[in-house]
């Protein structure tokens, strides 16, 4: 796997591929990687003949508040992993090379709709800075198809609707979350909770599945379930952020009629941010 910092070098080898009449898959990352990760770049190579990884901590969807220089640097590691896996390459830009002009002069992508609400409520620009770096990766790697995880699912929807707003010639996949065995999705973030509290954020999915439950067996009654949910939340010791029942396409706040939910939801446990989700389709199951 070679690993590529400069975009020149990068543009050569894509190339190269393209001429060959290769198809790209690409899997943009932030490193500090997990299994929730390595089963996007399993899933890129099952579809692409090249599988293209990046590794950028990007600044631009850190909020101030957020702190960008204790997110978690482990490139040698994620670098053995994605060897392991068989990437093709990697891309290593540093914030000077992807925001030359510093992140105040960069022009940027915004997607109206999707981005607003849920996690926006606490992140107000950090839509924002998801779609212009994914924008402009697609533009250096060029791919023909890109996966992302279901687990950040308000994310997912942003890039599918920037891609088809845009006319990017690309596929986005997205990739089922992956799941300690009880429940609690995988995430960089778990690493910074105890033993005592995973056992707590476990909940989170709980809820989920327990509100998952009552849509299936036909009650409408959003606004108990959402209460509820957060009730259960509150006595495990989490802090609910949102617990939202959506439809799935817009990601607007699910209408009586609804057929086709995703129910998002986010809360704190410590300094700790946690999100999950989980989609219903009701005709899908009769
Ligand atoms: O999901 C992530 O890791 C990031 O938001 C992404 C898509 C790599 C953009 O920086």
């Amino acid at each position: 796997m070679k690993t590529i910092t400069e975009i020149s070098a990068l543009r050569q080898q894509i190339k190269i591929w393209k001429q060959s009449g290769l198809t790209v898959a690409f899997v943009p990352t932030m490193g500090n990687l997990h299994q929730g990760h390595f089963s996007l770049v399993e899933k890129a190579k099952t579809v692409a003949d090249k599988v293209v990884a990046s590794i950028f901590i990007n600044p631009m969807q850190f909020s101030a508040n957020e702190d960008l220089d204790s997110y978690p640097r482990t490139l040698d590691q994620d670098q053995q992993g994605l060897k392991a896996l068989g990437t093709d390459l990697l891309f290593t830009p540093t914030p000077g090379i992807i925001y030359p002009k510093g992140l105040d002069a960069q022009s940027f992508v915004e997607v109206p709709g999707v981005s607003e609400g849920h996690c926006a409520g606490t992140r107000p620009d950090h839509f924002r800075g998801v779609s212009t770096v994914v924008c402009k990766l697609f533009n250096l790697v060029q791919p023909d198809i890109a996966c992302f995880g279901e687990k950040d699912f308000q994310q997912l929807q942003v890039i599918r609707t920037m891609v088809e707003d845009l006319s990017m010639p690309i596929e986005i996949i997205g990739v089922s979350t992956k799941r300690e065995d009880s429940g609690l999705a995988k995430s960089s973030r778990n690493g910074y909770l105890t033993a005592e509290q995973k056992d707590i954020a476990k909940v989170l999915y709980a809820s989920l599945q327990r509100t998952h439950k009552a849509l299936v067996a036909g009650d409408r009654d959003y606004t108990s379930l959402i209460k509820s949910a957060k009730n259960t939340l509150s006595e495990a010791g989490l802090k609910p952020d949102y617990f939202n029942i959506c439809n799935k396409a817009d990601l607007k706040i699910a209408a009586p009629d609804c057929n086709s939910f995703v129910i998002l939801a986010a809360a704190f446990l410590g300094s700790v941010r946690l999100i999950d989700n989980i989609q219903v389709d009701i005709n899908d199951l009769v």
